[in-house]
């Protein structure tokens, strides 16, 4: 018997004591049986600022062993021990202050993705701050002033830390927001590439194919598990806050009898809600994800990951992988009507904007594998210059055979269509798609926080390869 029972029959018993009517059902609710989602629970850091206004906690990196394997512990890279690491749970507007101890062995920062934050906190070496050595300690102490799920990860040596272990999901959660959306849960999606005997693999495995293709972890994790299941009552509503942390893998989500609306994208809410079949989550992207469980108590929903088509190799002789499971349990419950979601978010104006264009290239001038944008990899590009106050339109066309996603720091851009307009539903975007031999146009309008501001694939091998760059956003200084 669920908890809700016994609290009614309490409460019925005590009306009983003065009103002889006969006890009434309990009302329908969206409570589920206790430990219903145990198996995806993430550990929440915890909050030592007794103001609700002010989260501050220490964060620590360093290995510990998981067991992914049975008997072959992994010795994973984590935050706080584990994979995903703890989840940050803030309110929109609060200030956050975490102390991050490097208790690994090599140098590491935190990047806050997504977060619009001081160009001093971006976690960004040699830009934004030095690398923490090991042994040493930053203090990281910034305002999230947009609602939405964010995360935080190292933006050093990224594809072997992060393809390690070393993410976390930061909720900003908006009291304004309808309560009646559905049950929430945090969903960190992700893989790991494990050898036989339960040692990571080396991150430079399989060579320059490999870094070509991007390097994807044979074990799916779903919040840390392989395969795990919830239980939820029949009718219950859903709300997955969902993001794809895997360093390369693509995830297209599918799940039999059931589409998803999704209500929200990197920045929070969209414009409008829009249903889907699959989603499809790049690397680093997020979606806030509703999902009516159907009414049939005693069915199994296995939630798949379906191969996307990122380019040569990410879908031949592959095959879907059954992720998690969804065990519809218990008596149905008549959800509360799903309230309007809708946000006003304005076009931006592009009639003033400064045209950017960037290629995503791949050379192989000396017979080392470089991938670069505008044909220069990293460590020689020439960073961009903007303005505070400026708006610009990036035109990327990707030039290779490969998907990427391409990420902006510091700022949310909107996507355009090729005529311009805005795509739709309008979204806050910081990670977008760029297809295989296509192109993506994009508006950023760059608020008051100058500084260096890095734009890379978020397929971190490519990254890591070269596939970064610049823009030094400059205070206006006027005239
Ligand atoms: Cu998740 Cu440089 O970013
Ligand atoms: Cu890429």
């Amino acid at each position: 018997m669920g908890r809700i029972d016994f609290v009614w029959l309490g409460l019925a018993a005590a009306l009983g004591a003065c009103n002889s009517a006969p006890p009434e059902p309990p009302p329908p609710d969206l409570e589920q049986a206790p430990g219903w989602a145990d198996a995806l629970r993430l550990p929440e850091l915890a909050d030592q600022d007794p103001d609700p206004a002010v989260f501050e906690a220490d964060l620590s990196a360093k290995r510990v062993p998981i067991d992914y394997l049975g008997g072959k512990p992994t010795i994973v890279w984590s935050f706080e021990g584990s994979v995903p690491g703890p989840l940050i749970r803030v309110p929109r507007g609060a200030r956050v202050i975490v102390r991050f101890h490097n208790q690994l062995e090599v140098p590491t920062t935190i990047h806050w993705h997504g977060v619009r934050l001081d160009n001093a906190m971006d976690g960004v070496p040699e830009h934004s701050q030095p690398e923490v050595p090991p042994g040493g300690s930053f203090t990281y102490d910034f305002s999230v002033p947009d609602a939405g799920l964010f995360w935080y990860h190292p933006h050093v040596s990224s594809a072997a830390q992060v393809g390690f272990g070393l993410y976390g999901a930061l909720l900003v959660e908006d009291s304004a927001e309808p309560a009646e959306l559905g049950e929430e849960l945090v969903i960190v999606l992700s893989d790991m590439a494990v050898n036989d005997d339960g040692q990571l693999q080396a991150p430079d495995s399989g060579g320059d194919l490999a870094t070509l293709f991007g390097r994807e972890g044979q074990l799916i994790l779903v919040n840390g598990k392989i395969k795990p299941t919830i239980h939820v009552r029949p009718g219950t509503r859903l709300r997955l806050r969902v993001l794809n942390a895997a360093k390369s893998r693509y995830f297209q989500l599918a799940l039999a009898a059931h589409s998803f609306l999704e209500i929200g994208s990197d920045g929070g809410l969209m414009s409008a809600p829009r249903s889907l079949e699959r989603p499809v989550l790049g690397p680093a992207e997020r979606a806030d994800l509703l999902l009516n469980v159907a009414r049939t108590p005693g069915a199994n929903y296995p939630l798949r990951w379906v191969p996307f088509d990122r380019g040569y190799g990410s879908t031949e002789f592959r095959t879907e992988e059954v992720i998690a499971q969804i065990s519809v349990e218990g008596e149905e419950l008549v959800p509360k009507a799903l309230p309007t979601i809708t946000r006003s978010i304005a076009p931006l104006p592009t009639t003033d904007a400064e045209p950017i264009a960037l290629r995503l290239t791949q050379s192989a001038t000396t017979g080392v594998l470089q991938l670069g944008i505008n044909d220069v990899p990293s460590w020689r590009a020439t960073p961009l210059l903007a303005k505070v106050g400026a708006t610009q339109v990036f035109t990327i066309d990707n030039e290779m055979d490969w998907a990427h996603p391409f990420h902006l720091h510091g700022f949310f851009f909107q996507v355009l269509r090729a005529d311009g307009s805005p795509e739709l539903p309008l979204a806050w975007k910081d990670t977008v798609q760029v297809p295989v031999k296509g192109r993506v146009k994009l508006v950023v309008r760059y608020d008051d926080r100058p500084g260096m501001w890095m734009f890379h694939c978020h397929v971190l091998d490519h990254a890591d390869a070269g596939m970064m760059g610049m823009i030094n956003l400059e205070a206006d200084h006027g005239h």
